[in-house]
């Protein structure tokens, strides 16, 4: 089964399409950053826009690698959660595509995709697992049963980790999205004379809450002002020190809560070098293992959603009657899928 694969939740137009006989994904990706960077942050009417100007032609370059539209077998796009109108866009042609070949459709919860994405690399990880979600948009830890059957173990409270980084990035005037930024500074530092808090990390329970790091990481900018770049380095080590500790506390204590020996990560953070870093030294000491996704495969694309899509689909899913998208979603609202052969 040939499956196409529409990412449209923010601002990364992501197509693929994943052959689950033989397992080969092509992708095409393309990032707004450059439209919204001017802007210091996601535009929500210029997302969506430009998520009409590009799907379709990404699509059409990919359906020529594999000899046209017929050869698809499904559809599968991002429902939720994400802006409203640049989820529109995706679902309005996946659906009007489905439509006009009259094959089967689903919409997919986009951080379900990220949470299987692990799932695409050599060494999938089975089932149960604990699983960390850390994107621009959200921070969760999940008790992840089956396919669709997960409990969410903890959330932030307020700030998602990704939404962190890039705010304390452009404290440190780096230009949007400064996340990525941020870390490549704090790697090239190994010591710092700030320390901040590692916040909720003294009280019991797996809830988060990273606005307060922004708000330490002015404080230390307004007593040290005007910055230089070691001030700066310093600043981006000790923000990332504390943000990777505070996940690892809440990780380690989402393995002594369900007694899993397996932990995913996923998401854009994901990506950062430092948490994969120490995530790799806590399961070592915990005997356990940790999943993560190919770099590519940790921020938005569209081969999650095909794969999301694949997986559900295969298993006789599909909601062609159905056309709205959920710009809010609870992963908790997902039902288990019964079967997951490939
Ligand atoms: O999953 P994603 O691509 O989009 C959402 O679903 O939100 O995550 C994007 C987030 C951004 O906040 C970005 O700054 C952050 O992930 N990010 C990173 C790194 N790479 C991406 N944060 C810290 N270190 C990185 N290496
Ligand atoms: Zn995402």
């Amino acid at each position: 089964m040939k499956v196409l694969g529409l990412e449209s939740s923010c601002d990364e137009t992501g197509i693929a399409i994943f052959d689950t006989n033989t397992g080969q994904m092509r992708q095409r990706l393309y990032s707004q950053i450059e439209r919204h960077r001017e802007y210091g942050g996601v535009v929500p009417e210029l997302a969506s826009r430009d998520h009409v100007v590009k799907t379709a032609p990404m699509i059409g370059e990919l359906l020529d690698e594999i000899g046209g539209v017929q050869a698809l077998d499904a559809i599968a796009y991002t429902r939720g959660p994400g802006l409203i109108g640049a989820l529109m866009v995706g679902a309005s042609i996946a659906r009007g595509l489905a439509w006009a070949l009259e094959k089967p459709v689903l919409g997919i919860h986009h951080m379900e995709g990220h949470l299987l994405a692990p799932m695409l690399e050599d060494n999938p990880p089975e089932f149960p697992f604990v699983a960390l979600l850390v994107s621009g948009g959200h921070t969760l830890l999940v008790d992840a049963r089956a396919i669709g059957n997960y409990r969410i173990l903890g959330e932030s409270l307020d700030d998602a980790v990704g939404e962190a980084f890039d705010k304390t990035a452009k404290l440190l005037d780096l230009p949007y999205p400064g996340g990525p930024l941020l870390a490549a500074l704090a790697d090239k530092v190994d010591a710092s004379r700030f320390q901040f808090p590692r916040p909720m990390t003294n009280r019991p329970g797996l809830d988060f809450s990273f606005s307060g790091l922004k708000t330490a990481a002015l404080n230390i900018i307004h007593q040290h002002s005007p910055l230089d770049e070691t001030l700066k380095g310093e600043i981006a080590f000790a923000f990332q020190h504390a943000v990777v500790d505070t996940l690892r506390i809440k990780c380690s204590r989402a393995i002594d809560q369900t007694g899993y020996s397996r932990l995913v990560v996923a998401g854009g953070v994901g990506a950062n070098r430092r948490l994969r870093q120490v995530l790799e030294r806590l399961v070592q000491e915990r005997g356990a293992q940790v999943f993560f996704p190919a770099p590519e495969y940790c921020t938005d694309n569209g081969a999650m959603i095909a794969y999301a899509g694949a997986l559900r689909l295969s298993a006789g899913e599909c909601d062609n009657n159905v056309f709205n998208v959920l710009p809010r979603w609870s992963l908790e609202d997902l039902g288990e899928v019964a079967v997951c052969e490939l």
